[in-house]
């Protein structure tokens, strides 16, 4: 008995090698842990800071006066409302139809007529990186050869986005550190000088990183260059209310575009003006010429998802139709977006103020300029290391400000 268990051990524990073969161990030997994100890692790096004063201002995520997360009022009744009448059924591939249109309902107006028309195929999707990345792949999927134009800068998860989609990058102008605003000669050079029919991504309002957007009458003017040149516009909106604290003005972009006539494509996020931030529901939207292309296009997006993530999760997405599903709490959701966005302005105008009281003598105009949820500070990388290292304070290396300014 003892021989033969001992005999069998041997055989279990010997190893049969078959020429070629690589050993068990070897599979992941050549992967080397993956760069920091530029916006994330800023979160890990902070957590994981022992000292009890320690402050983040990274990641763009509204912030009460203890620097706090804030779960609004509207959504909390909502959850209220929810509770109890909810089951945990799958949602369809393109999401939930209420949440879809309701949203749609913010981008394109309440009364578009590409609404009432079929015109737009539209999906939910996994908040606004998800809206992005559906459509980067149904870009390379349906236009094989075209690439994509990304501003300078831009949200560092762009350039992940369309390179993981395989759809190449170029770069357009778009800020000029000097003046600390928009380059707007530069920006309608690139769009000039790129081909006919190139695809532009754009964001809509309250520009991340720079909080930096053109004015009305510059859109109109880049609007009529995209006609000239054929070309195509992506907008990412993921601030929508975070610029002047009202949605419907924060869509001038988008309307601009569309009574110009363009077929375009946005990206919608609850994220930021809904502070869903961990539920992960948007949008992505595309209009299309009529209804029939419409079903097509919709259908694609429904297949792009499938084998990614089958269909949409379905708590936020009941959030959203909830709330925007009943007048009272729309009417309470936009009473609170304009609290949030007037308080990051009143935010600006404290942190300027302060600067300017402590007597420097740099220019501070750019911080109550820009608008949206950052401060695009003009911090270098070098500075922003030394107000981690020494203060604490964590940022991203752009030099970007989540504001935050606790009351004294
Ligand atoms: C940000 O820019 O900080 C946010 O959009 C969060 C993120 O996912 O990067």
């Amino acid at each position: 008995m003892a021989i033969r268990m001992a005999a069998s051990s041997r055989i279990l524990s010997c190893t049969v090698t078959v020429p070629g073969a690589r050993s068990m161990s070897s599979w992941w030997k050549s992967v080397e842990p993956a760069a920091k994100d530029p916006i994330l890692g800023v979160t890990e790096a902070f957590l994981a800071d022992p000292n009890p004063d320690k402050v983040n201002v990274g990641v763009g995520a509204y912030r009460d006066d203890n620097g706090k997360p804030v779960v609004l009022e509207c959504v909390r009744e909502a959850e209220r409302r929810i509770s109890g009448n909810m089951n945990m059924e799958y949602l369809p591939m393109g999401g939930s139809l209420k949440m879809v249109e309701e949203t749609l309902k913010l981008a394109y107006g309440e009364t578009s007529e590409f609404i009432n028309d079929k015109r737009i195929a539209a999906v939910q999707s996994l908040s606004g990186t998800g809206a992005c990345r559906l459509f980067a792949d149904f870009q390379k999927r349906f236009r094989p050869d075209s690439q994509i134009y990304i501003p300078v800068p831009t949200w560092a998860n762009h350039h992940n986005i369309w390179r993981d989609a395989l759809v190449p990058q170029r770069t357009y102008r778009y800020y000029l550190p000097e003046t600390r605003g928009l380059d707007f000669a530069a920006l309608m050079d690139d769009v000039k000088n790129a081909p006919n029919g190139s695809f532009f991504l754009m964001h809509a309002c309250a520009h991340n990183p720079t909080g930096v957007d053109p004015t009305e009458e510059q859109w109109r003017e880049i609007s009529n260059q995209f006609k000239v040149k054929g070309h195509f516009a992506f907008f990412d909106m993921a601030y929508q209310g975070f610029a002047s604290g009202d949605p419907e003005r924060d869509a001038k972009s988008i309307r601009i575009f569309l009574d110009d006539g363009h077929m375009i494509g946005i990206a919608q996020s609850y994220a930021k003006n809904m502070g869903l931030y961990g539920q992960r529901v948007g949008c992505l939207s595309v209009l299309c010429e009529d209804e029939k292309q419409a079903m097509a296009v919709k259908s694609q997006l429904q297949q792009l998802a499938r084998p990614m993530y089958s269909n949409p999760p379905v708590h936020g997405a009941l959030i959203v139709s909830t709330v925007l599903g009943d007048s009272d709490l729309k009417k309470l959701w936009l009473k609170e977006v304009k609290v949030m966005a007037d308080r990051i302005i009143g935010m600006r105008a404290a942190l300027r103020e302060n600067l300017e009281k402590l007597g420097s003598t740099l220019s501070w105009q750019h911080v109550t300029d820009q608008i949206g949820m950052f401060c695009y500070s003009g911090l270098t990388p070098e500075q922003v290391d030394h107000m981690t290292s020494e203060y604490h304070i964590y940022m991203t290396r752009n030099g970007r400000i989540r504001y935050y300014l606790p009351d004294a």
